[in-house]
């Protein structure tokens, strides 16, 4: 059970309250290559069964990350990630260059929903031979695994995964947010400042069911689910669906401990089903 990225900070403001060592992981939120401010308020809406965002990957800055937080992260046994992303090729080798000079780290999860701003804005996330590329780059800088994010925003997921895989990639997660638009009504303006935003949370349970489904039946490496996981149930289909780990985010935002909730709440349930290795479940979904 990892905390996904963007939803559980840099974990360092959450270890008052919740024990981070009994977490499967933890995934800091996006890092790029400067600070960045992120967008204009406002930046959340809660949506009917979810949540949208426009945080506008808000971040202090790869080099501010490395010296101010991960020092008070290192001494805890769990896993830590780095979630890192950019405009262009160039911003990713950038990130993951200044990570492999510090210590800490268990692996890199590459956000590549964002447009390409060399190649015409188009998404590292939508186009396979940009993202083979990308992936191979980093491959080729990084020691540690390369865990690839992928955006349920495209027609065909099981392309893009094969694309990630045929890169080099050590795993892939999915989901990210779904594009998506608040309206006000009265006002006639977007909820969110910035316009559109990412929707988050259990309204996107069931499609990202499907897209884990479909990517985990398309490559060889391990794949990691999320989206609106919000109890241990909600993490079991997807690894029945296909994942061999998950990621919990927007639940976080109701209860900081959901992951170690969820987790506790996984262990009931594989217990009341009499299943003694978790892996027993992984992609035995009997699909007619
Ligand atoms: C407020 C917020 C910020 C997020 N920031 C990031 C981010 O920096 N990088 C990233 O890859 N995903 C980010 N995400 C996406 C989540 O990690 C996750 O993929 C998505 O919300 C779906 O999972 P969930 O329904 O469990 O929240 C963010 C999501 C939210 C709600």
């Amino acid at each position: 059970m990892l905390a996904a990225s963007g939803t559980f900070g840099y974990g360092v403001e959450f270890e008052s309250i919740v024990d981070l060592s009994q977490l499967g992981g933890i995934i800091v939120k996006g890092l790029s290559r400067e600070p960045l401010a992120g967008n204009p308020p406002p930046r959340i809406w809660e949506a009917e069964g979810g949540m949208i965002n426009s945080i506008g990957l808000q971040n202090i800055g790869v080099r501010a990350f490395v010296r101010d937080k991960l020092p008070s992260l290192r001494h805890y046994q769990t896993p830590l990630f780095a979630n890192v992303f950019g405009y262009e090729q160039a911003d990713y080798l950038e990130v993951v260059q200044v990570l492999e000079d510090a210590e800490g780290l268990a692996g890199y999860e590459l956000n590549v929903s964002c447009p390409n701003t060399k190649h015409g804005g188009i998404f590292f996330s939508s186009d396979t031979a940009m993202l083979e590329n990308l992936v191979a780059s980093v491959k080729q800088i990084a020691r540690r695994p390369v865990m690839v994010k992928l955006s349920p925003n495209v027609s065909s997921i099981a392309a893009i995964a094969k694309a990630a895989e045929a890169g080099g990639a050590d795993a892939i997660s999915l989901v990210n947010t779904f594009i998506s638009l608040a309206v006000d009504a009265r006002t006639r303006k977007p909820r969110i400042g910035a316009g559109f935003g990412g929707l988050s949370g259990p309204a996107i349970k069931p499609i990202a069911l499907r897209m884990v489904y479909e990517v985990a039946r398309a490559v060889k490496i391990p794949v990691v689910g999320l989206g609106g996981i919000g109890t241990g149930e909600d993490a079991a289909e997807f690894m029945i669906a296909g994942a061999t780990a998950v990621e919990v985010g927007t639940a976080t935002f109701w209860d900081p401990r959901s992951p170690l909730r969820i987790a506790n709440e996984l262990g009931d349930f594989l217990a009341a089903q009499k299943i003694s290795n978790i892996r027993e479940i992984v992609g035995t979904l009997q699909m007619p």
